[in-house]
């Protein structure tokens, strides 16, 4: 697979869409709210910053749906009432919407018109927004050098740039076989082959926005994480053995065929709070002002669900289903073929619902802010 002329999540605002699937991701950019806030107020009061009539944002990641817009509204209007208590004029903003090239960003567009007509409502003391896209991985440079203030990115960053090269033999022979992710059975080299891709790529990321963002400017990344040094514990892989399973239940009634599971891999890693904090001091240009974990349920509740019928849990597992299409849906039909996909996200929510019965799923992610040296 070739992420980045594969990957994108389901266009448009229907039923199947990213936009319609994306709460569990609304649910976690709330939960990181307080920390942008307060680092947007630090970057605002920074007195390397205080001159500056424009500030320019990006929002790498934004994909399709009204999250992104959400966050750059709250940016601004976090930066309006900074810029009132300050008695400073309003500051003018560019931001940035970055993706990859198959993203929709036009569902993004045909929503501005309201977004502009929103801000103006809430507050017409802020400064002007000025909103466009730059489509590219964020793995490359997308900016100008030093042109960049702030840095937003949320569940974005766990997509590696590749499916790591070491999961094929050099005879051809998949070494990942009957798993698509770091599964239990996965050998220890597989699993460092996944390591050494997310280590590559963080890296390359934090080295192209060194480049592009101005000393002291702010960056909140969000992404999946993991609490055990494991990278094989079921924290944050049980989701892809939610749909592994789901396609042994497809081959063993012969929609698709085993072998076409061996060569599938998912191109995702979630690390350890301790790889990433690694990778940040070896390359050097950021200091870490912040690493937390934070939990949340497979349906987007922050507390624990009590007294739960089997009824309920298959409506859960429903609403899991959907969003796991939601995102997932290129990289499987590229694969498998699109006529497989409604009989295999059908065993998928059976699975999900099986597992919902025994436990109550939860992900994990990490929250990171850097400041640039
Ligand atoms: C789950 S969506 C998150 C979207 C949004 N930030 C949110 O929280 O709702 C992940 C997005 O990251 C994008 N993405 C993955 N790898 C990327 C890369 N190398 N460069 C740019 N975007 C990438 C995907 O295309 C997808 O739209």
């Amino acid at each position: 697979m070739e992420v980045r002329r594969v990957l994108h999540m389901n266009e448009g605002e229907g039923e199947a869409s990213y936009a319609s699937n994306s709460s569990l991701q609304r649910a976690v950019i709330t939960m990181v709210k307080p920390i942008l806030e307060e680092t947007i107020l630090d970057l605002v009061r920074d007195e390397a910053f205080l001159e500056s009539e424009v500030l320019r944002i990006a929002d790498l990641g934004c994909s399709s749906s009204p999250n992104s817009l959400s966050v750059i509204s709250h940016i601004v209007n976090t930066i309006t009432t900074a810029c009132d208590r300050q008695h400073r004029q309003p500051l003018e903003l560019q931001v940035v919407l970055n993706d990859l090239p198959r993203n929709d960003f036009n569902t993004i567009f045909k929503t501005l018109p309201s977004f502009y007509d929103e801000l103006n409502r809430g507050n017409s003391n802020h400064g002007s927004c000025f909103i466009t896209a730059m489509p590219g991985s964020f793995y490359e440079r997308l900016f100008p050098r030093k042109s960049i203030h702030f840095i937003h990115s949320s569940y974005s960053l766990h997509y590696l740039s590749q499916v790591p090269k070491g999961l094929i033999s050099k005879e051809g022979t998949p070494l990942n076989k009957g798993n698509t992710y770091i599964a239990r059975t996965t050998s220890l080299a597989v699993s460092r082959a996944y390591h050494e891709q997310f280590k590559h790529d963080f890296s390359s990321f934090l080295c192209s926005r060194s480049e592009e963002v101005i000393g002291g400017g702010r960056a909140v990344l969000t992404l999946t994480g993991r609490r055990t040094d494991d990278p094989s514990c079921d924290e944050n892989c049980v989701p892809w053995k939610m749909i592994t399973l789901a396609l042994k239940d497809m081959a063993q009634e012969g929609h698709i065929e085993e072998a076409q599971i061996d060569s599938f891999d998912f191109p995702y890693y979630a690390p350890s709070a301790a790889e990433v904090q690694d990778i940040i001091l070896q390359q050097g240009s950021f200091n870490l002002t912040r690493l937390e974990g934070l939990e949340i349920g497979w349906d987007s509740k922050t507390t624990g669900n009590v007294n739960l019928t089997s009824f309920d849990n298959l409506r859960r597992a429903r609403y899991v289903s959907k969003y796991v299409r939601a995102i997932s849906e290129s990289m499987l039909s590229s694969h498998f073929g699109a006529p497989v996909m409604d009989a295999l996200f059908q065993r998928h929510i059976e699975r999900v619902a099986e597992l919902y019965n025994k436990e109550e799923p939860k992900f994990y992610s990490l929250v990171i802010t850097l400041i640039k040296k």
